[in-house]
């Protein structure tokens, strides 16, 4: 599939995706929502690609929200059906094997700030913004927000952002916790990429695992959540990556993690 709102960049282990409608700061339609979804699918398929990070293209945006002139004249038969196309895109982002890092560059409004949380976690730019405006619009959030940002923030700031519609800089984003660091603009990428790297550096099904034994495990109880890292600790023992991370360990020397 070529993209039109899509640019798709690799380099070494790392897949960079930009969102690239600047003209419209990166609103998503259905059409980009469709590309993701396409992009996801090959990234996650790519043997090459350990690490995706997502981000905005132009100096002004990560993605400044659903494209309000798309969802304008929607039926609510068809807002339903938007909806669950970006929940569907953000729940592949989410559920993807490989880790995803939201490199948050400028305005992260509505479904923006809900595609940087399905992902991993968020680096920020000093001109990051977030909030989800939906209530400014007469919408709720659409694309996961009601659910993704209480349980990254907590219920109490969640339902302040949600309800009065505030955006929020960099700073309060790293205060709240939504983001884990905030960098210079020109900086962003760089440290996007370096943390990006070390992620690669290490032995990658073990990787994997751990983001698997985090995300089902937040959605069950504590007993079952135990039982999950249990299991995926012990099928670790079954891979060459823990053979020679030990015996690495052990004779002193560097790993060389071969991905089985
Ligand atoms: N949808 C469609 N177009 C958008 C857009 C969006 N979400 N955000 C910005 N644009 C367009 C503008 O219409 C404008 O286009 P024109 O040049 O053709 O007029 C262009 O991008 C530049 O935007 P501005 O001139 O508004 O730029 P600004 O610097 O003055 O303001 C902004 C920047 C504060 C981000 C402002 O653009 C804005 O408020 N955007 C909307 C943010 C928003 O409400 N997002 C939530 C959308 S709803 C949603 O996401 C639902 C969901 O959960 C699924």
């Amino acid at each position: 599939m070529t993209y039109e709102n899509l640019l798709i960049e690799k380099e070494s282990a790392i897949a960079f995706l930009y969102v690239n409608r600047p003209k419209a700061l990166n609103a998503l339609n259905k059409d980009t929502l469709l590309e993701m979804k396409d992009a996801i699918a090959s990234i996650s398929n790519d043997p090459e690609i350990d690490v995706l990070i997502i981000t905005g293209a132009g100096e002004k945006a990560f993605v400044a929200g659903a494209d309000i002139a798309y969802m304008q004249n929607l039926t609510a038969i068809e807002g339903r059906e938007f909806g669950a196309l970006g929940q569907e895109v953000f729940g592949m982002i989410e559920a993807m094997e490989k880790p995803v890092i939201a490199a948050v560059n400028g305005f992260a409004l509505g479904g923006g700030c809900e595609l940087a949380m399905c992902c991993d976690f968020r680096i920020a730019s000093t001109k990051a913004k977030f909030g989800q405006p939906e209530v400014g619009l007469g919408i709720t959030p659409g694309f996961g927000g009601t659910q993704r940002l209480p349980r990254l923030v907590g219920a109490g700031m969640a339902k302040q952002l949600l309800f009065t519609a505030d955006v929020i800089n960099a700073a309060e984003a790293l205060r709240i916790g939504l983001v884990n660091e905030v960098v210079n603009p020109e900086d962003l990428i760089a440290r996007v990429k370096e943390i990006a790297g070390k992620i690669c550096s290490k032995g990658k099904l073990a990787v994997r695992l751990a983001k698997v034994a985090a995300n089902e495990g937040m959605q069950t109880d504590i007993d079952r959540a135990m039982t999950i890292e249990a299991d995926l600790f012990g099928l670790c023992f079954s891979t060459e990556d823990q053979k020679e991370g030990m015996t690495a360990f052990i004779e002193k020397r560097s790993p060389l993690f071969v991905g089985k």
